[in-house]
């Protein structure tokens, strides 16, 4: 019997995973599950958000899922690690594919990542950045008001144009050539960020790298789904569902019928 591919994140955000994911693989099964009652998790301790993590990862299992993508790069970036000691089912984080690219991309050895408080204080994507080639400089800045404002719908605000103008000012004037989206609501603010940055920065969006790497570790595994055609998509969140099919549209630019609210997680 095939089974789904498990996504989690702290709330909505991992649908641009989910999104890219269904473009690469359109035939698999997939189950979503989305912390909305304790989002954000980007504010939250290292404990908390291993707790959290630990938790979700739980809950899909419950579900039979055939591998788990932790498609939030908070829980990527510090709860990871903890998942893979506990669990042996095929994991994967936002962070390695992202880092990856990056390193592939920059020409002049100078990347910038940018991402919640919790995600660039662990320090995970300069450190796979620096494993792959320790010549590289990273430039990292948290962007805490980027996550509100896009759930809020102003992506496209003048706003937001100020606000990321603020936040991403240093690192252009450092001259990156490359740079991380290290949040899953990021690629909705793509084209502000590279109005800001210039024409000649490479955005690295890690959720297309993501689902290049989900497609290789299934096909390594032996794990694509056999049949073709009709697969099935179903999405559980811990809070309301209409709050989140609402956002949903925004982040899929589609109607989600198939909202589940849990609470046993
Ligand atoms: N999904 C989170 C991330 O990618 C952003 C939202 C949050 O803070 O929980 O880091």
């Amino acid at each position: 019997m095939d089974k789904p591919i498990g996504v989690f994140d702290s709330g909505i955000g991992g649908l641009t995973v989910v999104k890219e994911v269904i473009k690469l693989l359109p035939d698999e099964d997939i189950m979503y599950f989305g912390d909305t009652a304790r989002v954000p998790y980007g504010i939250k301790s290292r404990e908390t958000i291993i707790k959290f993590s630990l938790e979700n990862t739980l809950f899909l299992l419950q579900k039979d899922v055939k591998m788990i993508v932790v498609a939030c790069n908070t829980s990527s970036s510090l709860a990871l690690p903890v998942i893979r000691k506990h669990f042996k089912i095929p994991l994967i984080g936002v962070i390695m594919p992202g880092a990856k690219e990056a390193v592939y991309a920059t020409k002049n050895k100078k990347i910038g990542v940018i991402g919640t408080r919790a995600t660039i204080n662990s320090g995970a994507y300069e450190e796979e950045i620096k494993r792959l080639d320790s010549s590289i400089k990273v430039l990292s800045q948290a962007c805490p008001m980027f996550v509100p404002l896009v759930e809020e719908g102003w992506s496209n605000d003048d706003i937001t144009m100020k606000i990321a103008e603020k936040y991403l000012t240093s690192m252009k004037k450092a001259g990156v050539d490359t740079l991380i989206l290290g949040c899953t609501h990021y690629p909705l603010l793509k084209q502000k960020i590279q109005v800001i940055m210039g024409k000649g920065v490479k955005l690295i969006d890690s959720a297309q790298q993501v689902a290049v790497e989900v497609k290789q570790v299934l096909t390594q595994e032996g794990l694509l789904r056999r049949e073709k055609g009709r697969p099935t998509r179903e999405y559980f969140v811990s809070d309301e569902v209409a709050i989140f099919q609402k956002i949903a549209k925004r982040f899929l630019g589609a109607d989600l019928k198939e909202v589940r609210k849990v609470s046993n997680v």
